[in-house]
């Protein structure tokens, strides 16, 4: 049977041996993994990066990054169950091995963002990538001017890290509203749903009305599903963001070999797992199929 080494790996295509720690379930179908390198070291990746991932005698999945690197060398995933690999790995139990490759892909410029109001706009599963500047952000305030969170999911059982949605609210750091399409009957062990109900996009009025955040200064960020991006793009741009590099996005495409070498991911010029996934929206907003 294949296993994975836990010596540093020789070549950028030989996974890293990792065992999973920890999971916890988010939603019916995504789950929280938890995991650390067999050799200790840190994984040593930025906020907006991802890593392949793979299970012995299976394939390989690009899977972003769910914390911060400031939260030590553990590292975390949050991982939909959409067919062979995440399928499989919904079934591991804690200290299972698993290999790693990574990490992977242009992160969030967190220089560019030193100093400015951000906003953090986050449609379903984008969360988990998002959630890796949201931790940083959390850990280095001083390094950010405010922060901003908006997040809408389909329903209200779609919602994920909902602890960490209601921490965020009660942060001295942050200020978090989201919003499910939604709110869907609860189950016997869920709380009621009591939050706002409506597209993603009503709460940027809410938000803009009440001068609790302008353009100026400011920068946001969109991760979430391709149809998000162009209403998101055009509410942030009616309230301001016109300036270039005022609007980041990280964008999803089908990968290999993760490393710019198998031509999977391309946005026309650009490859998505080496130009990318994180771009400014003046990178990609010409391109043929970006948005
Ligand atoms: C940069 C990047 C970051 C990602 N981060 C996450 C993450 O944090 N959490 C998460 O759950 N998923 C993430 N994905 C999507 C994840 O890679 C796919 O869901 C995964 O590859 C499916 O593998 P599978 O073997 O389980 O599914 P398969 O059995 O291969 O396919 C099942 C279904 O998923 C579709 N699919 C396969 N690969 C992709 C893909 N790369 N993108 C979209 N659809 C795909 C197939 O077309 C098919 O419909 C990310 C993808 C990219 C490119
Ligand atoms: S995934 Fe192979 S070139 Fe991008």
């Amino acid at each position: 049977m294949q296993s994975f080494s836990n010596k540093p790996a020789q070549s950028i295509y030989s996974p890293r041996g990792c065992t999973l720690l920890h999971v916890e379930e988010l939603t019916p179908q995504e789950k929280l993994f938890r995991f650390v390198l067999d050799d200790g070291s840190a994984l040593g990746h930025q906020p907006g990066q991802f890593v392949q991932l793979s299970i012995a005698g299976l394939t390989e999945a690009p899977i972003s990054i769910a914390g911060s690197p400031t939260r030590g060398p553990q590292f975390e995933l949050a991982v939909r169950n959409v067919g062979t690999l995440t399928g499989a790995l919904h079934q591991l139990q804690v200290g299972a091995k698993v290999g790693i490759r990574g990490p992977f892909g242009r992160p969030f410029d967190l220089a560019a963002l030193q100093g400015k109001h951000l906003v953090l706009i986050a449609g379903g599963c984008g969360l988990a990538p998002l959630r890796s500047l949201i931790q940083y952000c959390e850990d280095r305030p001083q390094e950010f001017a405010s922060v901003q969170i908006i997040y809408g999911a389909r329903t209200s059982h779609c919602l994920l890290f909902k602890e960490e949605l209601k921490a965020w609210q009660n942060s001295p750091h942050l200020s978090c509203c989201y919003t499910v399409d939604q709110a869907v009957p609860d189950c016997d062990h869920d709380t009621p749903y009591d939050g706002e109900q409506g597209l993603i996009t009503d709460l940027f009025e809410h938000l803009f009305e009440r001068c609790i955040f302008t353009a100026e200064n400011s920068c946001a960020v969109i991760v979430g599903p391709p149809a998000m991006y162009r209403p998101v793009i055009e509410e942030l741009r009616r309230y301001g963001f016109t300036a270039p590099r005022q609007i980041m996005l990280s964008l999803e495409r089908k990968m290999r070999c993760g490393i710019g070498k198998c031509g999977h991911c391309t946005i026309e010029h650009l490859y998505c797992c080496t130009d990318g996934p994180v771009f400014w929206l003046e990178e990609v907003e010409t391109l043929r199929g970006a948005l």
